[in-house]
């Protein structure tokens, strides 16, 4: 079967940086850059670029276009072509298990924003005036409690299933009718919010110059911007710019490789590559960095922002700061609209490797593949979101989300460079390219991004695992439903696994 390809320059480019432009573009990486010293974390968040985010994303471009070629869009096949020995397609696997996983919870997790976009029309939400309010509010909205916001979860059932559709119909029209299109209306759209949000977070001035005077947006630009060098000598700075990076560039998931597998056997990936890059970084760094943390400390101060999460800080102390300006609801909808509009490309993104794997492996159609996803991914997510105040969620986006993709790229980066070979692999790289990279770069991703992958695995495993590991400050109550969620992400694994048994054997027998 003829495999699909990237309709224009532009669309492939506008798809790569929709899958990586995120939530974490505009929550993760303030708060992260908040809590990690302001300016001087991006000291680590730039060598992280560039010496992990960078040469892994080439190398993940690499490894996808090498595998389309032979017709494989997901990593068994891929990595079964890079390295020819049984286990190379089990741990390929894991590219096709962690963006089904993800996806099962961020497509949940994206609806919250478009549910929360509808109530910042209606006004509800900007109606909300104190973080006990919009506590409240949140919290009735995913049926963690009932209270006279909300009686039971169906509204944001609503929203999910509305979500959910949309991202599978999208999946379903294929990689240029769907996912290329969408990233071309879509990506625009939210820079364009993006720039208006900003644009009116700068002049926000001194909000309350009577109680607060000093509080303003120059101490909120300050507060992200200005270098605590301090934190510089702490490990845990440096493992935060690096999982940010890591977040952000949506690397070790499975996507990137698929996405790329759709590029044309002469497309220049190291532009490509860097157009994304760059992107996503503008949308991150200069977008993302603008809007949220500066006008949050504007209004409410320093102290605030230390202490919720990156979630806090998107779903309850944006609203209440937008709700005190004129035509605040306006520009609450905006935000989550460019919320959902981040959500959703990032959502196809994640949906598309098993449809990738069915199509390639199985020579299903298109369609059959695209709605065989849409039952896995909606049966996975039930138990998420009706066991979503058991920390189900969490529990997945730790072991998937965290530490399996620093896992997965781990061994990739292995698999790349010492299987395949780091040589072929990098005139793999330059097929096509405009411009040859600097050799020091050949030199970082044989040895620098591998060293460095292994030592973020190592202090994840050594730290935040192993006391995850043993449940510890966990509800009694909920140990079950960790358990769970812990058995249902190896039984995923296994059903892809035997996936891959039966398509490699009856392989073979078309070989035969
Ligand atoms: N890269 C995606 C994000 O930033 C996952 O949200």
């Amino acid at each position: 079967m003829k495999r699909e390809r990237w309709a224009s320059r532009v669309g492939l480019v506008l798809a790569f940086a929709g899958n990586a432009v995120g939530l974490g573009n505009f929550l993760r990486f303030p708060v992260q850059a908040a809590k990690n010293g302001g300016g001087a974390f991006m000291i680590p968040y730039l060598f992280a670029f560039l010496l992990l985010g960078i040469p892994l994303m080439w190398i993940e471009w690499t490894i996808g276009r090498y595998g389309g070629k032979y017709g494989h869009g997901t990593t068994p096949g891929m990595f079964d072509k890079l390295w020819n020995k049984p286990i190379s397609k089990y741990i390929g696997a894991l590219g096709v298990v962690i963006p089904l996983l993800i996806g099962s919870y961020y497509l949940y997790v994206m609806s919250w924003s478009l549910g929360f976009a509808f109530y910042a029309l209606k006004g509800t939400l900007t109606s909300l005036t104190t973080h006990e309010q919009i506590n409240a509010f949140l919290q009735g909205y995913q049926g963690v409690v009932q209270n006279q916001y909300f009686h039971s979860i169906w509204p944001a059932y609503t929203f999910y299933l509305i979500a959910f559709l949309l991202t599978m119909y999208v999946v379903s029209r294929g990689v240029v009718k769907g996912i290329e299109l969408l990233a071309k209306i879509a990506m625009p759209t939210l820079f364009l919010f993006a720039f208006f949000l900003m644009i009116r977070v700068l002049t926000l001035g001194t909000p309350d110059p009577i109680n607060h005077p000093d509080w303003n947006i120059n101490l909120g630009l300050g507060y992200l911007w200005n270098p605590n060098i301090e934190y510089l000598k702490n490990g845990k700075t440096w493992i935060a710019a690096a999982g940010q990076i890591f977040f952000t560039l949506s690397l070790g998931i499975g996507v990137l490789q698929c996405y790329a597998s759709y590029l044309k056997e002469k497309e220049d990936i190291v532009v490509a590559g860097l157009a994304t890059a760059s992107t996503n970084e503008f949308a991150e760094v200069i977008l993302g960095g603008t809007i949220a943390v500066p006008a949050a400390v504007a209004f409410f101060g320093p102290e605030l922002v230390k202490t919720g999460g990156a979630f806090d800080l998107g779903f309850k102390t944006l609203p209440l700061v937008l709700g005190k300006l004129p035509y605040g609801w306006l520009f609450a909808t905006l935000w989550f609209l460019l919320l959902f509009l981040a959500g959703v490309t990032s959502g196809v993104a994640l949906s598309q490797p098993l449809v990738a794997f069915l199509e390639d492996e199985f020579d299903l159609p298109k369609r059959k593949a695209a709605l065989i996803v849409a039952i896995a991914l909606f049966a996975l997510g039930q138990p998420i979101i009706f066991l979503f105040k058991h920390g189900v969620l969490d529990e997945i986006d730790f072991w998937i989300g965290t530490v399996g993709l620093a896992f997965f790229a781990t061994l990739e980066v292995f698999i790349f460079n010492f299987a395949f070979g780091t040589s072929k692999g990098w005139e793999e790289l330059h097929r096509g390219a405009s411009m040859k990279l600097p050799k020091i770069f050949y030199y970082i991703m044989r040895y620098v991004t591998p060293l460095f992958l292994t030592g973020i695995f190592i202090y994840w495993l050594a730290t935040d695992a192993a006391s995850k590991f043993v449940m510890k400050g966990v509800d009694p109550a909920d140990r079950p439903y960790i358990l769970a969620a812990r058995i249902a992400i190896v039984l995923v694994y296994a059903i892809i696994a035997v996936l891959i048994h039966i398509a490699w054997n009856k392989k073979h027998q078309k070989e035969a």
